[in-house]
């Protein structure tokens, strides 16, 4: 199987006056096509692993590689660049655009990556695909909070991305939309393939994945696939 995601003695530490290791040396192998759930109590260096991983944030020893490309070896313009045609987002902090309507929101990834061209058109297929063809034109604050977190999954998957990272997805959300949320992220996953990353304290939800990464302290404690 390819390698998607990889990192070999990845560190982070936040400097300032008492510095904080958050991530103290974590190998880490992803295949493409992987469904991978990380666990961990709070604190324990999750999302920072993920910032990590996707170019987000700059990394303190070790390295990474995403297809095979080291990130160290990109300028900060070129992992944008990396990010933009072949990651999508699926973070709490990335909210969507209180001004724009469903579509417009959804559009604008592709707006970042220059495919200006289609993406009114591909910007609904991907609202389609999560089940909101009657709310194209809704901004956010009419949208309930499933539904707004169905549109950040449009936008992440809307430039047909290779990854997708989502930091607590399900988060905010009820046992019946968190459902109905993994069980889109689980076709998108399985019909196109995306690989997922996916960060979450619900064992129900860290269910649905192949693979779970569990974090203890800023390292890997266990790493469990099923059928292990
Ligand atoms: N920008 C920052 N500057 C300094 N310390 C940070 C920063 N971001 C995170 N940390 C620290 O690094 C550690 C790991 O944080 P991280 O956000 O990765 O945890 P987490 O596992 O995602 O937790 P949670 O489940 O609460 O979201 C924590 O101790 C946190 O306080
Ligand atoms: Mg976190």
């Amino acid at each position: 199987m390819k390698t998607m995601i990889r990192s070999k003695g990845l560190k982070k530490v936040y400097e300032g006056e008492v510095g904080v290791h958050a991530l103290r040396g974590v190998d880490i192998s992803i295949a493409k096509g992987e469904m991978v759930a990380v666990m961990g109590p709070s604190g324990c260096g999750k999302t920072t692993l993920l910032n990590c991983l996707s170019g987000l944030d700059d990394i303190s020893a070790g390295k990474v590689w995403i297809n095979g490309k080291d990130l160290n070896s990109l300028s900060d313009n070129k992992k944008t660049e990396l990010r933009a045609l072949n990651m999508g987002f699926v973070f709490q902090f990335y909210n969507l655009l209180p001004v724009l309507t469903a579509v417009e929101n959804v559009e604008l990834p592709l707006l970042l990556a220059d495919k200006a061209k289609y993406a009114n058109k591909k910007a609904k297929k991907a609202l389609d695909m999560v089940g909101l063809s009657h709310r194209y034109d809704h901004r956010p604050s009419a949208l309930s909070g499933g539904e707004r977190q169905r549109v950040t999954i449009a936008r992440a998957i809307v430039n047909e991305p290779d990854i997708i990272w989502a930091d607590e997805p399900t988060g905010d959300l009820d046992t019946e939309t968190s459902d109905m949320i993994m069980e889109i992220l689980c076709k998108l996953n399985k019909k196109n393939g995306h690989t997922m990353v996916l960060v979450t304290h619900e064992d129900r939800v860290a269910g649905r994945a192949e693979r779970i990464i569990h974090m203890e302290s800023g390292v890997i404690k266990s790493d469990c696939s099923k059928g292990d």
